[in-house]
């Protein structure tokens, strides 16, 4: 939980040649290939690249939401590819938390009632269960709202509500594909500054983003095209540049232009969704 204060720090994800393909009919979308990739533990890192490059792919290979075609994917050393269906649960459940564009909220349920779906899961119920909710919203400074319905709280209040939902069984990773996709400036502002204090806090960040603003606030930005990553860089100025370069460099359907506001990605199904919560 808490980030390594040693130089040298472990990777809390490891990722090793990993492919997905998805085969539609007669055609194999390869939405992964070949991609190989280490987070050490209290990283912030940023995800970009242009839609259908596979970025919520690899997320919800991160978050054991989804398995890969080929490769191998430790978490803390663990093999999880090998692992069962209700093994790869339980370690999604105690080390992963997830934020989504769209916040996936309940539509009729109190902000805390939102917050305890995932300790249900767990098996905590009932006071425990309560006041653990209560404390993740309070994290998340809406503790004076734990009893709003979604229709009665702003947009970055509602994905305020979703962190806590996240955060409610103290995971180590925290996954966040667009998670200001949906918002507006100001409301980003917040949530950012929210993802700040969360990761002075120990957590490790991966977040997915169109917006250069948004990826300009990880430590590190990993470029994905077609399915494989292109950059890998630190985030300075150098860093930044070389991986709009990269972009510029190769692509001429969608170079920057994917990063303008307005842009909506693709929706797909996810079937897998409500195991996230
Ligand atoms: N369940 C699926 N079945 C078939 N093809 C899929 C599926 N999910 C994704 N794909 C395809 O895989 C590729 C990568 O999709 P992915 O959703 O990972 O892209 P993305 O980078 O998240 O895009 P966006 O920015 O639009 O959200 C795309 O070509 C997409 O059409
Ligand atoms: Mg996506």
């Amino acid at each position: 939980m808490k980030a390594s204060s040693t130089p040298q720090r472990e990777p809390i994800l490891a990722i090793q040649a990993m492919s997905k393909v998805y085969q539609m009919g007669e055609t194999a979308v390869h939405a992964l290939q070949n991609v190989s990739l280490s987070i050490s533990e209290g990283d912030y890192v940023a995800i970009i690249g242009a839609s259908g490059s596979g970025k919520s792919t690899l997320m919800n290979m991160i978050g054991l939401l989804d398995r890969p075609t080929t490769g191998s994917y430790k978490i803390r050393g663990k093999e999880t590819s090998t692992l069962s269906k209700n093994e790869q649960a339980d370690m999604r459940n105690q080390e992963i938390g997830f934020i989504f564009q769209r916040f996936n909220l309940l539509a009729r349920a109190q902000a805390v009632r939102q917050v305890e779906v995932p300790l249900f899961y767990a098996g905590v119920t009932g006071k425990p269960a309560r006041q653990r909710a209560t404390e993740a919203l309070t994290r998340v400074g809406l503790g004076n709202r734990t009893d709003h319905r979604p229709d009665q709280l702003s947009g970055g209040q509602q994905q305020r509500v979703a962190i806590a939902r996240a955060l409610v069984n103290n995971p180590s990773i925290l996954l966040a594909d667009e998670p200001t996709g949906a918002l507006d400036t100001k409301t980003t502002a917040e949530i950012l500054n929210l993802f700040d204090d969360l990761h002075q806090q120990g957590l490790t960040l991966v977040v997915v983003t169109h917006e250069m603003n948004v990826a300009s606030r990880a430590q590190r930005v990993i470029t994905l095209m077609d399915g494989q990553i292109i950059s890998d860089v630190l985030n300075n100025e150098d860093g930044m540049a070389r991986s709009i370069e990269k972009l510029e460099g190769r692509t001429t359907a969608i170079p920057l232009t994917g990063y303008q506001s307005g842009y909506q990605p693709q929706n797909h199904n996810n079937p897998q969704l409500e195991v996230a919560l």
